[in-house]
């Protein structure tokens, strides 16, 4: 028997992918998971596999992680329910890849408004119960470009390097507390939704086919393969747990050797 089974974590963006990979995971290292996604259908479906798969509890919830009402009402909600959260996975990101020319407004707000402020909003109001109970886990799933720059991404690189200043302060402001904070920054998950949406605009970027580009970031990486949704959970594990308890304000890489510092 898992020694988690009273813990509870919240997979922000937990409905799909990545999220959704996380989510099946914290289940299966025991922990009561609340999915909590702006996609509400498939935040209930991933829901109801827990329930049905591992031996644990979950809730689905509603949220938008840029709504600070909404935020609120999330962390009310999981409070309701179990009384406590021990782990937020902040996973919830959108990404669009412009040259800066053409680059609009409205996507720059975009992404700045979700990986970033809604990861300050979900931080913010977890970490009043965190600091309550004494303990707790904020992690950031955050990018390898929220450590380097990244061609035609200024947007999305942008809010993610805000993430590194947001999970450190955090660090700082949450250690008397016992609350530890830190960040992933994986490589390309090249298998993603995401990152297969992103093909078309880096095939122009670099001037090469479209069937050419996954090829050309696997030689990127010195370990040869893109990152994978469990590289990503291991992480997620090890900083939730014990093994990880001198560990805070850290933006850890998982990207294969692709980053080193
Ligand atoms: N895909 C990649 O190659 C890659 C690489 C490195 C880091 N990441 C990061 O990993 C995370 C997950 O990526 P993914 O590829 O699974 O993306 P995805 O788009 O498939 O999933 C993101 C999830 O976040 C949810 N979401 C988006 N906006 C939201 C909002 N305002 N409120 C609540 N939920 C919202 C979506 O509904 C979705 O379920 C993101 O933070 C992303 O930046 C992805």
């Amino acid at each position: 028997m898992s020694n988690n089974q009273d813990q509870v974590a919240i997979v922000a963006g937990g409905a799909q992918n990545l999220g959704e990979h996380l989510s099946y995971r914290l289940a299966k290292e025991g922990y009561k998971v609340v999915v909590a996604d702006l996609n509400f259908d498939n935040a209930s479906q991933v829901a109801e596999t827990i329930m049905q798969d591992y031996d644990t509890d979950a809730l689905a919830v509603e949220v938008d992680v840029a709504n600070e009402e909404k935020v609120t009402a999330m962390v009310e909600q999981v409070r309701e329910r179990f009384d406590r959260i021990d782990v937020l996975v902040f996973n919830a990101g959108v990404a669009k890849s412009t040259k800066i020319t053409s680059f609009e407004l409205a996507d720059w707000q975009s992404m700045v408004n979700v990986n970033l402020t809604g990861y300050f909003l979900c931080a913010r109001e977890v970490a009043k119960v965190m600091v309550e109970q004494g303990s707790g886990n904020i992690i950031q799933i955050n990018s390898k470009s929220g450590k380097v720059g990244s061609k035609h991404n200024a947007g999305y690189s942008s809010s993610k390097f805000g993430g590194v200043g947001l999970t450190q302060s955090l660090a700082l402001d949450l250690a008397e507390h016992g609350v530890r904070v830190n960040s992933i920054m994986p490589g390309n998950l090249l298998k993603s939704p995401m990152f297969q949406s992103l093909i078309p605009s880096y095939a122009k970027k670099l001037g090469i086919a479209e069937d050419e580009v996954e090829k050309v970031y696997e030689e990127k990486v010195p370990m040869k393969r893109g990152c994978s949704y469990e590289d990503v959970a291991n992480a997620v594990v090890f900083y939730a747990s014990d093994q990880a308890a001198y560990m805070t304000g850290q933006s850890i890489n998982v990207t294969g050797g692709q980053v080193m510092h």
